[in-house]
């Protein structure tokens, strides 16, 4: 389990539902992907903030499972931005010491942008600032379903005991095996709920749900939400020492 707070108030990890792009353009007459492209603008100012605010894991809900039953049109134009932001802004990220990283079901990806992401994974991957991770092609069952597969190859494989299977077991199987668990989880545009998003790793995340949309994102919003965070009393299932 993470860290309940790191000294200074500084959540460790902050996780990021960015909804709101298609009512953010529909209200302004425009089309969603315009919405979509005002996304990725608020998705490199969130960058920037949790870099300077010292935030060591970033992970951003990018395209989920399900995002695969919107109009064919909408699908190819966020596969499109993701390779966009590949190819212009990970050179930048490199520079400021930020290792990109992705979780989700990457075999679900085409050919050239599967090995577009490994590439960007391969010049990071030594770099030891933030970690932004990049939830692709995502959804919390399906990863949960494949870190179970693996699990159980392994016991068919007589490579692990059936009651050697713990927690921390079935979390290091997980696409986010090694990082630290949620301690913050925002979601923009107003709905309340998880979307299938990293349900086994959020059991004790602070949820901020905020209405504005994900284009109206930036360090400001991200200043207000971690303000709310700190508020919170996080007692992880115990009882506050001075209440005993
Ligand atoms: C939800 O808004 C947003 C998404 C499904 C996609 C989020 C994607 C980005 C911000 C850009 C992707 C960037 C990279 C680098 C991959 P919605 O379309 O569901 O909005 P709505 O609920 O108002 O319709």
């Amino acid at each position: 389990m993470s860290a309940p707070v790191l000294p200074d108030g500084v959540p460790r990890h902050v996780a990021i539902i960015m909804d709101g792009n298609g009512r953010w353009a529909t209200e302004r007459g425009l089309p969603r992907s315009a919405g979509h492209r005002q996304g990725v603008e608020a998705l490199r100012r969130t960058v920037r903030a949790a870099g300077d605010i010292g935030i060591g894991v970033l992970t951003l809900y990018s395209f989920s499972s399900e995002n695969w039953s919107r109009p064919a049109s909408e699908v190819r134009f966020l596969l499109e931005l993701l390779r966009r932001f590949i190819r212009t802004d990970v050179a930048e990220l490199h520079q400021a010491n930020v290792r990109v990283m992705m979780i989700g079901d990457r075999d679900g990806l085409e050919g050239t942008l599967r090995t577009m992401v490994e590439e960007a994974e391969a010049l990071t991957r030594e770099n030891d600032g933030m970690k932004l991770v990049i939830a692709f092609n995502y959804g919390s069952r399906q990863e949960i379903t494949r870190a179970v597969r693996v699990i159980a190859r392994k016991v068919a494989e007589g490579k692990i005991a059936p009651g050697d299977i713990t927690p921390a077991v079935i979390g290091d199987h997980l696409d986010t095996g090694g990082l630290p668990e949620p301690d913050l989880l925002i979601r923009t545009g107003g709905e309340q709920r998880l979307s299938n998003y990293l349900l086994w790793q959020c059991a004790y995340t602070e949820f901020v749900f905020i209405p504005d949309y994900w284009p109206e994102f930036g360090a400001e919003l991200l200043g207000r939400a971690i303000s709310a965070y700190r508020m919170r009393d996080r007692r992880f299932g115990g009882v506050k020492s001075q209440s005993a």
